[in-house]
């Protein structure tokens, strides 16, 4: 069990992972193993724990992912047992849909996720052409896209739906000087200003989360 412990809490012996169960810690070492040896970007636990909360509590059916990697995001959607209608997963990069299908997915599970291997964009606008509405969508991808990505959801959100962005503030890069190139701080600074226009106050409520370096969450008013 220790493996999957980020932290070394040693003043209680309860651990916030302990609500797992046995398969979904087996899961959860499957997935750390593979962000360890494809040295990947992934999600925390503890950002992971708290989409789970979201999903489950406001009882969303569809989910799109703007970066999926492997799926280890993805995971978190089906914790203690949720099972939404559809989850949507792009990933750009051609090398990680064998490790998602390698994963100890549930039959049911399989069922409802799609994989789209391919631009995020792109998905989007097949999407478009049916009639689904996203009631949870993560920002993951391309940190300079973020804006876009955005922008792009509103077409198919739904009446209560949510948008997460994960690392939105990116450790203060912007103001370290050559951290990120000038186009990606553009974009970075853009968000920002977005984020807080009447534009988007009148449609969201937004809330920061100080995990980590940033995870926005825009809830439809
Ligand atoms: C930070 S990783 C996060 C993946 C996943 N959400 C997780 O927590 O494991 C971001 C991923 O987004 C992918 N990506 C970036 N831009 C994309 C796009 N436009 N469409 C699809 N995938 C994209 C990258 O290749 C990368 O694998």
């Amino acid at each position: 069990m220790s493996s999957i412990f980020e932290d070394q809490l040693n003043f209680s012996e309860n651990y916030p992972l302990n609500f797992l169960s046995d398969s979904e810690v087996e899961f959860l070492n499957n997935l750390n193993s593979l962000k360890e040896n494809l040295n990947f970007p992934a999600i925390r636990d503890d950002i992971g724990s708290f989409f789970n909360f979201l999903v489950k509590n406001h009882e969303v059916k569809n989910i799109f992912e703007f970066g999926s990697g492997y799926g280890h995001s993805a995971f978190w959607y089906f914790v203690d047992s949720y099972l939404p209608s559809k989850v949507f997963l792009t990933e750009k990069r051609t090398d990680l849909k064998e490790d998602f299908i390698s994963l100890p997915w549930k039959q049911e599970q399989r069922d409802i996720i799609e994989y789209y291997q391919g631009d995020a964009f792109e998905k989007l606008k097949m999407l478009l052409e049916s009639d689904i509405k996203i009631d949870f969508f993560l920002i993951d991808g391309q940190k300079s896209s973020y804006l876009e990505f955005l922008k792009a959801s509103y077409e198919l959100i739904s009446d209560t739906g949510m948008v997460l962005i994960d690392n939105a503030f990116w450790k203060g890069s912007v103001i370290k000087d050559q951290l990120v190139s000038k186009t990606s701080e553009r974009s970075i600074r853009e968000l920002d200003t977005y984020l807080k226009s009447r534009e988007v106050s009148t449609s969201f409520n937004v809330q920061y989360f100080p995990f980590r370096d940033g995870l926005v969450l825009l809830k439809k008013k």
